[in-house]
């Protein structure tokens, strides 16, 4: 039986994949997979599905964002360093119908200054920054409650 569930994209950006490893002090200890399995189980609840697709590469970011055109309902970014310059995902995603949600584990205000500007919040419904994992938890109740799936 094919999922008929709606399908919310959950897009991670560069050196996202070495979550775990990478400066635990300020990305905490849980790996990427832990992420991701945590942003499904909560879609699931929801009846969402959750697609997830890594790049360390900006043009496979922005061609992932074209491919869940007019197939998936929402997505959940979180775009790592590209937030705070990558004009042509900030454009892929206002090309997007449906809600986007822009997440970060860290509180990237908090830090240095250059992470205080984001070019991708002007085209996200919304911003979740700074819960560390739950972060993850906390998109997908967000999506969910956008798509009018909450109670
Ligand atoms: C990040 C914050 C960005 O500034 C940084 O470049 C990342 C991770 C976060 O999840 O806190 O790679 O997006």
């Amino acid at each position: 039986m094919t999922d008929q569930r709606p399908i919310v994209l959950l897009l991670s950006g560069p050196n996202l994949n070495l979550l775990g490893d990478r400066q635990p002090e300020v990305y905490g200890d849980a790996t990427l997979d832990d992420h991701v399995a945590t942003a499904r189980a909560t879609a699931g609840a929801h009846g969402l599905a959750v697609e997830h697709r890594q790049s360390n590469h900006e043009g496979e970011l922005v061609e992932a964002i074209h491919g869940a055109r007019g197939r998936c309902a929402a997505i959940v970014v979180n775009p790592g360093a590209f937030t705070h310059y990558a004009w042509s995902i900030h454009d892929a995603l206002a090309a997007f119908d449906g809600p986007v949600v822009e997440l970060h584990l860290s509180n990237p205000n908090a830090r240095e200054p250059w992470r205080h500007t984001s070019v991708i919040a002007p085209v996200a419904s919304g911003t979740i920054t700074g819960f560390g994992g739950a972060g993850y938890r906390l998109a997908l109740d967000a999506v969910a409650d956008l798509l009018g799936r909450t109670p």
